[in-house]
């Protein structure tokens, strides 16, 4: 499948796209795996200065890797532990401007400077997390945040529908 790379000159444009071209790609889909795959492929297509983007995916008294574009992370993060385990923890989003004064982070790329995390909830729960890492210091900020809770959510509304 051929998707464009579209130029923008501000974050609200480029994340509409993002999920224009996500909820596309997911209208299609009916297996997780697949339709998280590629979801994570069109971020790392799309949105600039990524080193990393993907899911990790609430299991049991944790958190598992899943479907991800980036360098081999962590398999398994506790509740709690590092971003992603706080983001599970709260099940509130973490915007961290700049990862290496941050006290409670996992390193997985030593290339990530900022990160942003965005709770997936699916069938009324939270279920997934979205996780992008970016090698710029403070490259996230609220824009990014509202503009991509959207995507967040298009995908937790798509993991209710496709019945898991
Ligand atoms: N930095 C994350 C770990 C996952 S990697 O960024 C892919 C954290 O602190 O939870």
């Amino acid at each position: 499948m051929e998707i464009a790379v579209r130029k923008f000159d501000n974050k609200k444009d480029r994340c509409a796209y993002v999920l224009s071209q996500i909820e596309a790609l997911l209208n299609e889909e009916k297996d997780m795996t697949a339709g998280l795959a590629n979801a994570s492929a069109v971020m790392n297509l799309l949105l600039p200065d990524l080193n990393w983007v993907g899911f990790y995916m609430m299991r049991g008294n944790g958190l598992v890797l899943g479907p991800f574009q980036g360098k081999p992370a962590v398999s398994h993060i506790a509740i709690g532990a590092g971003v992603c385990g706080t983001a599970a923890q709260s099940g509130d989003a973490q915007l961290v401007l700049d990862v290496h004064v941050h006290c409670n982070h996992i390193a997985c790329d030593l290339a990530s400077a900022s990160e942003l995390v965005l709770p997936i909830r699916a069938n009324g729960a939270l279920y997934a997390l979205l996780d992008m890492d970016s090698p710029v210091t403070g490259h996230f900020d609220n824009e990014d945040l509202i503009g991509l809770q959207p995507v967040a959510d298009a995908i937790g509304w798509w993991i209710s529908q496709i019945g898991v």
